[in-house]
């Protein structure tokens, strides 16, 4: 990891997109001897606080990943309980969010949700499809894999030539391209992977890890990990920094 002092070519702005693996809700649900939906409903909590804090500074674009391709190996009890409580928390901040001005997308594939929570997602994104404060993505039943390959066949099904298949045109089919690629990734909760969230589009965001579970990240948290963004140079694969305001990622 490059530190640069403070004369050096320094990136000092603002990510515009920032992408999150909120890690670390079982832990900090055990840490208090209560089951590990609490760690869960807990972590619905941080995020609604994570949301405000990012817009306030500016962040224009926040991707989290709420539900993995892999997270149905989980105890049956414990997807139903994040399936339960994903629709109740959506029911319960749902205003306060489209009033704050959150954009909220959907990424992932909806075909293994339920009728009622594919319907609540429907809600929330008709109903907050105007907002211009933020954009929250919300990965569930996501995976990176999973979106080159359904970008792949959409790509197929319009009738690319392997000519016509270029990153930009891909990039077309992917489930993020509402946002330009993230800048800033960080995985909260130790662990030091990236975990099939976003494979193609990290492809040079600043990785930022926290010992931090996701419940306890809070706004210092934040801030942390935006002074350690912004003592960042960005090359994109050059010698020097890339000029600024380039690219989205
Ligand atoms: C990982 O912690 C966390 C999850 C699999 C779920 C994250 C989901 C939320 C915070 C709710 C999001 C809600 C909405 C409405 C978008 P873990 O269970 O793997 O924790 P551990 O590593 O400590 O076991």
């Amino acid at each position: 990891m490059l530190r640069l002092s403070a004369d050096m070519n320094c990136n000092l702005a603002v990510p515009r997109h920032v992408a999150i693996v909120m890690d670390g809700n079982g832990r900090w649900a055990k840490k208090r001897y209560l089951p590990r939906f609490f760690g869960h409903k807990a972590g619905v909590d941080a995020l609604v606080r994570v949301i405000n804090a990012c817009a306030d500074r500016g962040v224009e674009y926040l991707t989290v990943f709420a539900f993995s391709s892999e997270n149905w190996k989980r105890p049956e009890d414990e997807v139903s309980g994040l399936m339960g409580l994903v629709l109740v928390a959506v029911t319960k901040y749902l205003a306060k969010l489209a009033r704050d001005g959150v954009r909220i997308v959907i990424v992932g594939d909806r075909n293994a949700v339920s009728d009622r929570l594919r319907a609540a997602w429907l809600e929330a994104e008709t109903a907050t499809q105007h907002n211009t404060r933020i954009t929250l993505s919300v990965a569930f039943n996501y995976g990176g894999r999973w979106d080159v390959v359904q970008a792949c066949k959409q790509a197929v099904a319009a009738g690319l030539t392997a000519d016509q298949i270029t990153e930009q045109a891909l990039s077309g089919y992917m489930a993020m391209r509402h946002a330009p690629d993230p800048d800033l990734f960080i995985r909260t909760g130790g662990e030091v992977r990236i975990s099939n969230f976003l494979l193609w589009q990290v492809a040079y965001a600043e990785l930022v890890f926290t010992e931090c579970l996701w419940p306890d990240f809070d706004v210092q948290a934040l801030d942390a990990a935006l002074a350690d963004y912004a003592g960042r140079e960005r090359r994109f694969g050059a010698v020097t920094a890339a000029p600024a305001g380039a690219g989205g990622g």
